[in-house]
Formats: structure tokens, sequence, C-alpha cells
């Protein structure tokens, strides 16, 4: 598939990105409808990308040293994250969880699962760390920053320190929305599946982009996956 050929041969030429940047080089990926849903109402799963989709997903999963998630797609989607629709080592999973509402049942906590590693905040009860660790879940606190989040950089950080050079954010709304607000995407690649779905916008603060200063993609790569369009692009700033 050219799609997983672009992005291997990308990634293959980030190797020194860790060590001149201090955090791993970022693909923010997701699936949304024609209107820029990514599921029709929010904290539900909405299945929008065909099979064909799902499987480059799997191998973009395997291209990548870790995979990041917001805890609202836990909750709404309880993902596993693996890559069992190709041959491939399972990217380690990690969760950004402040208050560690990650539930017992989840299936990232499953014996089976590669352990998850969980980023959350002095806000978390130390009794819920205890139960997520007694589960193997690894918990980390880091500074919280805007409305009480975890601060992004810092997280980055964290994960170089830990060996991880290519991460791969999945979403949700948030998760994206935060990312790309703090320019720390390094690539976008979108499925964009021919429906009409009118729900949860995949941006819709356009307040955390300040007036104009909207990321444009350069280095455009599209191609069309089994009924969907993948658009491949480097996400630019205007200076500010
Ligand atoms: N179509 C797709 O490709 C796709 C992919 C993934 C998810 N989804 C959909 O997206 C929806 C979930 O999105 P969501 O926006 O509700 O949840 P989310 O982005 O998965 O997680 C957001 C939560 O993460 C925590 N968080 C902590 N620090 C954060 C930070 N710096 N930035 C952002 N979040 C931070 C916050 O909860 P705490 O305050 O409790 O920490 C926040 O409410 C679901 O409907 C799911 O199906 C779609």
């Amino acid at each position: 598939m050219d799609i997983i050929d672009r992005v291997r041969a990308v990634l293959a030429g980030v190797t020194d990105f860790r060590r001149r940047a201090g955090r791993p080089y970022v693909t923010l990926t997701y699936a949304q409808s024609l209107d820029g849903s990514i599921a029709a109402r929010p904290g539900h799963p909405l299945a929008l990308s065909c099979q064909e989709s799902q499987v480059m997903t799997h191998a973009l999963r395997a291209s990548h040293d870790a995979i990041l998630v917001g805890i609202g797609t836990v909750l709404a989607d309880n993902p596993r994250l693996t890559v069992r629709l190709v041959e491939g080592k399972n990217p380690q999973p990690v969760i950004v969880d402040s208050r560690l509402r990650c539930p017992p049942y989840a299936h990232l906590l499953r014996p089976n699962c590669t352990r998850p590693w969980i980023a959350t905040s002095h806000q978390a009860e130390p009794e819920r760390q205890a139960a997520l660790e007694e589960l193997g879940a690894h918990v980390f606190r880091l500074p919280t920053g805007y409305h009480s989040m975890i601060n992004l950089s810092d997280l980055l950080a964290y994960l170089a320190d830990k060996g991880i050079n290519t991460l791969m954010v999945e979403g949700g709304a948030q998760i994206i929305a935060n990312f790309l607000a703090s320019r720390l995407v390094d690539q976008i690649i979108v499925t964009i599946a021919p429906v009409v779905v009118g729900g949860l916008r995949v941006v819709d603060n356009l307040s955390l982009f300040q007036s104009n200063n909207f990321p444009r993609l350069g280095h455009l790569f599209y191609q069309q996956v089994g009924g969907d369009l993948v658009v491949r692009g480097e996400p630019t700033w205007p200076a500010s």
C-alpha cells in the first residue's frame, strides 16, 4: 500500500528526531466523515472507515513505537490498540487520564495486552492508581496546564525519556484539538469516509487557533483506500 510505504520512509528518516527535539515524532491520525465528524455523538463509538482502511490503520500502528488516546476514547470505544489485522509488533499504549477514570474492565488492561502507560495528574486518587497498577498499568503523574489537563509537552518529554521515538495519536476530539493547538504534530493522516454524519466535530473550538493561525498541510499525499480517501501531510503554522 503506497501510503504505508510513504509513512515508513518518513519514519525511517526521523531516527534522530527524538535527540534533536527532545520528544517523539508525532503522527496524528483519525477517521472522519465528509463533514468532519469523528463520532455521531460525544462518548459513543462510530465505525467510519472501511475494512481496507482499518488494515492500513493497523499497519500504521505497527510502524510506531507507541500509540496514544485520551480517556474519553477509552470510555467510549474500549479500544485494544493492537495490530491484529497485520503482521507486526503492537505499539506501547499510552492513555491520557488526569483523574484515573480508566475502568478496570478496559481491554487495554487485559492480561494478554501490552500493559498500558497511563499519564495522570496530582488530582488522581492514590487508591485508583494502586488499583490500576495491580492490573499491570504503569501510572505516572505529570503537571497540568490549561483546564487542568495534562501538559502535552511534559508528556512527550516523558515518553522521549522512555525511549519512544515515534508516537501515533489516535484521538479523540479533545486530544486531537489539543495536540494541534500545542503545535505538537509532525504529520497528519486522515481517513475520509464517504458519509455525512453531522456529529462530533474533530475540531470545533476555533478559539484554539488564534485568528488565521490555522495549521496548513504541506508535502501532501492522497490515496484511495477501499472506499475511503486518505490524506497525509505535514502541518505548518504561520509565524504568530
Ligand atoms: N473517528 C476516529 O478516528 C476516532 C478516534 C478516537 C476517538 N473517536 C471518538 O472520539 C470520542 C472521544 O473523544 P473525546 O474528546 O470525548 O475524548 P478524548 O479526546 O479521547 O479524551 C479527552 C479526555 O482526556 C483527558 N485529558 C487530559 N489531558 C488532556 C489534554 N491535554 N488534552 C486533551 N484531553 C486530555 C480529559 O479527561 P480528564 O480530565 O478526565 O483527564 C479529556 O476529557 C468518542 O466518541 C470516540 O468514539 C473517534
